[in-house]
């Protein structure tokens, strides 16, 4: 599957969807020629990436089911809308978006990267993480899904390497960690020792989840 194909994967029927930094607008023009939501917004800081969205959904912003909303993060997004999608921006810009913002009651949120971080932010809130795994397409992305209330505890491996991946050990994930390995490998050899000892660690928990 390619990553746009993964992402609507995961989207589920919705009332209201919101896609916050739509770019192109695939994920919306997914919902809406699906009948799966009732009204989309288009969104994104750029008024050339909202301007693709918006020729690729004329039809329907004429017809009113489709808005577009040229702001940042979540500014001009309802509140109560059902679900909003953040994908192809840093687990930090995303925290950052949603600090400006709220928490939406359902999210698909796929980070770049930092998603330990994404991770921790969305469990420190409160949010019940139903979804949280690593897939490829080209390269590694992780996706994950879930809703603002319900709770979810987390173990300390599970924050570091996305809970589904250890439950369900998909082969993306092992072949990304065995890739990473390598990596963390070659880049410890030339560190001085404090900090080769940091990587090393790495590699070792690494290790262990692969074995
Ligand atoms: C790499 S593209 C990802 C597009 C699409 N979501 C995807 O996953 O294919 C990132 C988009 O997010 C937009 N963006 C970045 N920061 C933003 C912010 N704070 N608020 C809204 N949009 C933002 C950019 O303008 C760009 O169009």
């Amino acid at each position: 599957m390619t990553r746009i194909e993964t992402l609507c994967s995961l989207l589920e029927r919705a009332d209201t969807f919101a896609d916050v930094g739509c770019d192109h607008g695939y994920c919306a023009a997914y919902m809406l020629t699906n009948g799966l939501c009732r009204e989309a917004v288009i969104s994104d800081v750029s008024r050339a990436s909202l301007a693709k969205a918006e020729r690729l959904l004329a039809a329907h912003i004429e017809e009113g089911s489709c808005r577009a909303n040229c702001a940042d993060g979540l500014t001009g997004i309802a509140e109560d809308t059902s679900l909003v999608l953040i994908a192809g921006m840093g687990g930090m810009e995303i925290i950052g978006i949603l600090e400006r913002g709220f928490l939406p009651k359902r999210f698909v949120f796929q980070p770049m990267k930092n998603t330990e971080a994404l991770r921790r932010y969305l469990v420190g809130r409160g949010a019940k993480i139903e979804r949280d795994f690593t897939f490829y397409d080209g390269k590694y992305y992780d996706a994950i899904k879930g809703s603002r209330a319900g709770g979810s505890s987390y173990t300390e491996a599970e924050f570091r390497f996305g809970r589904d991946n250890l439950r369900e050990r998909p082969a993306d994930f092992l072949r990304y960690l065995r890739h990473r390995i390598e990596r963390e490998k070659e880049i410890a050899s030339g560190l001085p020792e404090p900090l080769k000892g940091e990587r090393e660690a790495l590699v070792k928990a690494m290790q262990e989840v692969v074995s």
